[in-house]
């Protein structure tokens, strides 16, 4: 390889390196159990570029919320981070001391936690648990001026100032979850991590907080991870689709790919099973079980489940291969298209 061709590949990799704001590497996470130990993500990676936004989906107890809190470091016992590296410009979170993240959180990283509404503090006034975030973060700002920074952010949300006033219980869903949406911004972090956003609402609330969460995102340059059930939804608000199963992520691909030609089995059983409006089908879910995350099964999870297994998908595990630009799959089926 001549010396042009090596640079003009380190000028590519490092231009790709800079597009990605986010990196997460083999990540590894296991819960003791009396039991023993539950592998709830099994070698995890994936990126996320400056200003996308990517969905995260897969059944219940796939690991999306297990994913998303690791990503804050927000894991304690009886949950272990058995390895990996979360890369956010290339800066190692799990490497940070406690006092580092907690001053990463919100500034650079924040996460709108499944069940938000519900982490607000009950006993203390909306405006306080604003204030409480910007200080914590050394706002040393007067009382005014922090109120006109968080006016602001409320007033991007679409809530008006009065609400600083109020208790959580006196706030309908909607505003609750535009209060957490707005404490998640306040400090105009480069990643925002949205889990379930908008599962407790209805569905004009649900599309209603989802667009003014594209839209501040949009405004302040954030990239998003939304994780979520309804492919309805991730449809309309993400770039790229991550599909998540018993711990590990199946297929990567973009939005509309994803839709129109789903790669993995799995993926494709998902969207297959999804209603269709004109027929006013019931969701059928995909037969069989979940896997046991204590015993899970040899070879590629998916393959007791899998239609179109193959004799050695019981043995060997398959890894997430770029099948082509911009899709990601683990499975055997492709092992042809590998390099
Ligand atoms: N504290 C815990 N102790 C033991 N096991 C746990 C604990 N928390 C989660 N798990 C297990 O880890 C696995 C992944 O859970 P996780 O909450 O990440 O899934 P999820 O994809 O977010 O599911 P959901 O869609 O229901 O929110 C599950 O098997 C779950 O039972
Ligand atoms: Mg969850």
């Amino acid at each position: 390889m001549t010396v042009e061709a090596i640079s003009g590949n380190i000028k590519e990799q490092s231009s790709l390196g800079a597009n990605r704001v986010l990196e997460v590497k083999d990540l590894r996470i296991s819960y003791e159990t009396p039991r023993g130990l539950v592998r709830a993500v099994s070698g995890v990676s994936f990126f996320l570029k400056r200003g996308e936004r990517l969905g995260l989906v897969g059944e219940s107890g796939s690991g999306k919320s297990t994913t998303a809190l690791s990503l804050m470091r927000l894991l304690g016992p009886p949950a272990i981070i058995e390895g990996g590296q979360v890369l956010l410009e290339g800066k190692d979170l799990l490497k940070l001391s406690e006092e580092q993240m907690r001053r990463a959180r919100f500034a650079d990283i924040a996460l709108i936690p499944q069940g938000a509404m519900n982490s607000l503090n009950p006993v203390m006034k909306v405006g306080e648990q604003l204030r409480d975030t910007m200080r914590a973060h050394a706002f040393n700002e007067a009382q005014s001026a922090l109120n006109a920074r968080i006016e602001d952010v409320l007033d991007w949300v679409d809530l008006t100032s009065d609400i600083m006033d109020a208790y959580p219980h006196e706030l309908s869903g909607g505003m609750k979850q535009r209060v957490c949406i707005a404490m998640a911004i306040l400090l105009r972090p480069k990643v925002i991590i949205a889990d379930e956003p908008t599962s407790a609402l209805d569905v004009v609330v649900q599309r209603q907080v989802m667009e003014t969460l594209r839209r501040v995102q949009n405004d302040i340059d954030a990239s998003v991870i939304l994780v979520g059930h309804d492919m309805g939804l991730m449809a309309q608000c993400v770039d790229r689709i991550g599909v998540m199963y018993g711990g590990k992520l199946v297929e990567v691909s973009p939005v509309r790919d994803i839709f129109k030609n789903p790669q993995h089995p799995y993926t494709q059983m998902l969207i297959a099973s999804l209603p269709n409006l004109e027929s006013k089908e019931v969701f059928q879910g995909i037969p069989g079980l979940t896997p046991s995350l204590l015993n899970p099964p040899s070879g590629c999870m998916f393959h007791p489940r899998c239609p179109q297994i193959m004799a050695h998908c019981e043995v060997d595990v398959p890894t997430l291969n770029e099948i082509k630009p911009d899709r990601w799959v683990a499975c055997h089926l492709y092992d042809d298209k590998v390099a």
